[in-house]
């Protein structure tokens, strides 16, 4: 893979993140504790998928840089139109939003993983954990619509 083409996806994962990142962030907005709880240390696994990423980037040679800053990020990103009304409904989206991460992880992991060069090895390794943990937050937020 091209390293500009690979510093390219990389960025485009960071953005998406942060767009994570910031359906977790106000946790303490919520009504329910176990909402609560979990969209904090949600927001904290985000944090951690964000420095992974912008720590790939560095050893790259790259400067972290989001295709979109601010606003609705993974509306725009996605081009979807994102309706957060009630909990249920925020549940529902979030577990989707978690869902097309992994599918986009995966698919990014797998793309690296082709290419026989061992740092690329390493880098699909590296955030092989961020591609798990988007399928467990998916799992919970799933579960957890069955609560109401
Ligand atoms: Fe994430």
């Amino acid at each position: 893979m091209k390293e500009v083409e690979l510093i390219k996806g990389i960025n485009e994962i960071l953005t998406l993140e942060h767009g994570h990142l910031g359906m977790y962030k106000n946790y303490l907005d919520y009504q329910e504790k176990e909402i609560k709880r979990t969209f904090r240390a949600f927001m904290e696994i985000e944090m951690a998928h964000i420095n992974k990423l912008e720590i790939v980037l560095r050893n790259l040679g790259a400067q972290p840089s989001l295709l979109i800053e601010g606003g609705d990020i993974i509306g725009r990103m996605l081009g979807i139109t994102i309706n957060l009304t009630d909990i249920k409904t925020i549940v529902k989206t979030y577990s989707f939003i978690e869902e097309k991460s992994h599918i986009g992880y995966t698919k990014f992991i797998n793309k690296l993983e082709q290419d026989d060069e061992k740092r690329t090895q390493f880098i699909a390794e590296f955030l092989a954990s961020n591609m798990l943990e988007a399928k467990l937050m998916q799992l919970w937020l799933e579960d957890h619509l069955k609560t109401y």
